[in-house]
C-alpha cells in the first residue's frame, strides 16, 4: 500500500509534496496526484511516476498552504489516471487520498448507486469518500464527524486523508492499518505513511494509531478517537536516519519484507477467508466456478520461485480437488508444442504480472482456447489483464529482488482458490474444510511465531556462509520448499545450491555428500515425518553436515542435525507458508556474511521482461 503526503502551513504546498512522493518511490507505485488549496481546490493527477506528474503540471497554478498527495499501488481498479488519487466527491467540495483496502466497499457503493450517486472511477477510495459526502449532507454535520461516522461502517484497512474546499485552514486524516506519521513543525504540520519526507523539516512526530483521527492546521493539531474524545498525542523524537526509514528501520527491503509476511499474509485472507462461518470468498473463483470445477486438467504456468508455488499447489489442488495438475516452466512451455484441451483451466501464477516467458506461454494457451486464471501481486500488470479471472496476492510492492512476501501470498491465495473449487465439488469432507480454513487463519500469528527464531538462524547461518555447495531436501508439500530454498541461497549469497526429493537422493546425488556438504532438510511434522528421518540417517551415514527446519516439538531430529530452525506446527498442506521462513533468512543472514548486495544481487532483475 503506498504513500501519502500532505502539508499544511506557511510553505509553498506543492513542491514539499512532490519532494516528498519521491522519497516515497522506493516503495512502488503505479500513479501519483496532488490536490492543492487556497481559494479553490485542484486536482492533478496521473499514471506513471512522479516526474510525469510533475512534467505535466509545468505552468499550471500549484500556489498552496495545503495540499495532500498520493502515490497509488492499485488494488481495484487498474492503474490509470482516472483511478489515481486524489479523488474528488460528487459535488466537488472534497479531495482524499488513501492507502489501504475497503472490504466493504461493494456494498457500500450498491447503497449510493440507489441514492444516485455515479462514480468517475473503479476504485474503493471514491465510494468511501462520496460514503462520506453523503453522510454530511445527511445529518448536516461538519466532515470531522462525517468521517467518524463513516469510519464505524468501514470493514478494511485505511489511511485517509481529506481537504475540505470550504475549510482552507484544515487538513482531516484517519488510519486503521496502513502506516501514518504526523510531522509536528513550528506553525506547520505534516503527514506521510513514513518519516521520510518529513525528517528534513521536523524530528518531532507522532505515529497515528488505529482508529484515530486528527485535525490537522497550520498551528493547531487536535487527535481523537472514533468516539469523538480527545487523545494526548504523543510526540516522539525521529532517531533514524533517512535510508533506514525508507526501510522501515530494518537494513534491507528483503529483511522487511521478509519481516511483512504476517502482515501480508493477514492481508492476502483480509475480506476473504471467514474460518468461522466456513466461507471464502473470491469472485474470481465464484464468476467462473463451473469452468474451474469441471477442468480436466490444470496446467499451473510460472517462473523462478512463482513456479516453486505452482509446484506446492500441484500438491494442494490434486489432494483437495482431485484434478490432475501439471506444472510448466514458462519459459519451456511457450517453446513447446503443448496440447491444450478446451477443458484445460491455466493458472498463472507472477508476482510482477511482467516476466515475458509467463506472458507468451499464456498467449500462446490462450489461443488454443484455455482459460486462463492470473494469480498476481500488481494491479493491472499485463498478465492480469491477458488473464479471464484471477485474485491477487496483496502482497503490497515487494522492492528486494529475491521473492519472499510474495511466494508466501502465493500460496495462500493459491490454498483458497483451491478449498472454494474443493467444497464446490464436493471432494472435501466439511470437517477437514473446516479445520483447514481454521488452520489457514492462524497462519499469519504462526508466521509472526517463526519469525522470531531470526537471531538463531542469523548466529548458525554464519556457520555455513563459507561453503561452497549446499543441498536442499524435502517430501511431499516440502519438496517445493526445498527448491525453494536453495533458490533464496544462490540468488542471495551465490553459494551453489540444489533442490531435491529427499527419497530421490539414492539415485545419484548421495554421491556428493560427504564431511564439507551442508544438507539441509525441510522436515516439518507431516506424513513424510518418518521417511525423512531415515533420509537424514542416510546423510549422517555419510558424515554429510545436517540442518533441518523442524517443528516447535520435534524431538527426534535436533538430536541428528548439526543446527535446526523451528517453526510452529499446523496443517502439512499449509506447512509451505511457514517451512519457507527460516529458510528466507538463512538465506539473507549468509549473503550478509558473505558481504553480497541482498536487494540487488548481481546478474538479476526484479521483473524479467525479457526472453
Ligand atoms: C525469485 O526470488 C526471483 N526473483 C525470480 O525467480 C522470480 O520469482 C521469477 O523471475 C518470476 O517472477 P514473477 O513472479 O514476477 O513472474
Ligand atoms: N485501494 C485503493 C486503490 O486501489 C488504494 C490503494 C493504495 O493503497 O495505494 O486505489
Amino acid at each position: 500500500m503506498c504513500g501519502i503526503v500532505a502539508y499544511i502551513g506557511p510553505r509553498e504546498a506543492y513542491p514539499l509534496i512532490l519532494k516528498g512522493l519521491k522519497r516515497l518511490e522506493y516503495r512502488g507505485y503505479d500513479s501519483s496526484g496532488v490536490a492543492l488549496l487556497n481559494d479553490d481546490l485542484r486536482v492533478y493527477k496521473k499514471k506513471g511516476k512522479v516526474a510525469e506528474l510533475e512534467e505535466s503540471l509545468v505552468g499550471q497554478d500549484v500556489h498552496a498552504h495545503a495540499g495532500i498527495g498520493h502515490t497509488r499501488w492499485a488494488t481495484h481498479g487498474e492503474p490509470s489516471d482516472r483511478n489515481a488519487h486524489p479523488h474528488s466527491s460528487a459535488s466537488g467540495r472534497l479531495a482524499m487520498i488513501h492507502n489501504g483496502i475497503i472490504e466493504n466497499y461493494a456494498q457500500l457503493k450498491n447503497e449510493l448507486i440507489k441514492k444516485g450517486y455515479s462514480f468517475q472511477s473503479d476504485t474503493d477510495t471514491e465510494v468511501l469518500l462520496n460514503f462520506v459526502e453523503d453522510i454530511q449532507k445527511n445529518n448536516n454535520c461538519g466532515l470531522e464527524e462525517a468521517v467518524r461516522i463513516a469510519l464505524r461502517r468501514v470493514v478494511g484497512a485505511y489511511v485517509i486523508v481529506l481537504l475540505d474546499k470550504d475549510h482552507p485552514d484544515t487538513i482531516i486524516a484517519a488510519r486503521k492499518g496502513s502506516p501514518l506519521v504526523i510531522g509536528i513543525g513550528k506553525g506547520e504540520h505534516f503527514l506521510a505513511s513514513d518519516a521520510s519526507p518529513i525528517i528534513e523539516y521536523t524530528k518531532e512526530v507522532v505515529y497515528v494509531n488505529d482508529y484515530e483521527l486528527a485535525i490537522l492546521k497550520a498551528d493547531e493539531l487536535i487527535l481523537k478517537n472514533l468516539g469523538n474524545e480527545k487523545i494526548t498525542p504523543f510526540i516522539q523524537k525521529l532517531d533514524l536516519e533517512l535510508a533506514a526509514i525508507e526501510k522501515g528501520g530494518f537494513e534491507h527491503f528483503m529483511l522487511k519484507e521478509i519481516f511483512e509476511q504476517p502482515e501480508t499474509i493477514f492481508d492476502c485472507l483480509r475480506g476473504r477467508l471467514d474460518a468461522e462461518k466456513g466461507i471464502i470468498t473470491m469472485a474470481g473463483v465464484e464468476n467462473n466456478i463451473e469452468k474451474l470445477r469441471n477442468a480436466d486438467r490444470m496446467i499451473i504456468i510460472a517462473c523462478g520461485t512463482s513456479w516453486h508455488a505452482g509446484l506446492v499447489a500441484e500438491y494442494i489442488f490434486e489432494e483437495l480437488c482431485r484434478i490432475p495438475v501439471e506444472v510448466e516452466y514458462a519459459s519451456e512451455f511457450r517453446y513447446r508444442n503443448p496440447v491444450i484441451h478446451n477443458g484445460d483451466v491455466i493458472i498463472a501464477i507472477s508476482q510482477s504480472g511482467e516476466t515475458a516467458d509467463t506472458i507468451v506461454a499464456i498467449e500462446k494457451a490462450k489461443e488454443q482456447g484455455a482459460f486462463i486464471m492470473g494469480v498476481v501481486n500488481v494491479v493491472g500488470s499485463s498478465i492480469a489483464r491477458l488473464s479471464h479471472a484471477g485474485a491477487y496476492t496483496h502482497a503490497g510492492p515487494e522492492i528486494g529482488v529475491a521473492s519472499t512476501k510474495a511466494f508466501t501470498a502465493q500460496l495462500a491465495v493459491l490454498t483458497m482458490i483451491a478449498l472454494k473449487i474443493a467444497k464446490e465439488k464436493d471432494t472435501i469432507d466439511q470437517t477437514r474444510y473446516m479445520h483447514l480454513l481454521a488452520e489457514l487463519h492462524t497462519i499469519p500469528e504462526k508466521a509472526r511465531e517463526a519469525l522470531k527464531a531470526a537471531d538463531s538462524i542469523k548466529k548458525l547461518a554464519s556457520r555455513y556462509a563459507n561453503d561452497a555447495n549446499a543441498l536442499y531436501l524435502g517430501r511431499g508439500y516440502n519438496f517445493p520448499v526445498a527448491l525453494e530454498g536453495a533458490l533464496k541461497l544462490k540468488e542471495i549469497s551465490y553459494i551453489h545450491a540444489e533442490g531435491y526429493p529427499a527419497a530421490e537422493m539414492k539415485h545419484g546425488p548421495i554421491a556428493l555428500v560427504d564431511e564439507t556438504l551442508p544438507v539441509i532438510f525441510v522436515a516439518t511434522r507431516d506424513s513424510y515425518h518418518d521417511k525423512i528421518v531415515s533420509n537424514i540417517q542416510e546423510i549422517r551415514a555419510r558424515k554429510g553436515r545436517v540442518v533441518a527446519v523442524i517443528s516447535q516439538d520435534d524431538e527426534v531430529i535436533p538430536k541428528m542435525a548439526e543446527d535446526y530452525m523451528t517453526v510452529p506446527e499446523t496443517d502439512e498442506l499449509l506447512a509451505p507458508m511457514l517451512s519457507v521462513i527460516p529458510l528466507q533468512l538463512f538465506a539473507y543472514y549468509i549473503g550478509i556474511a558473505k558481504g553480497c548486495d541482498v536487494d540487488k544481487p548481481r546478474n538479476l532483475a526484479k521483473s524479467v521482461t525479457v526472453e
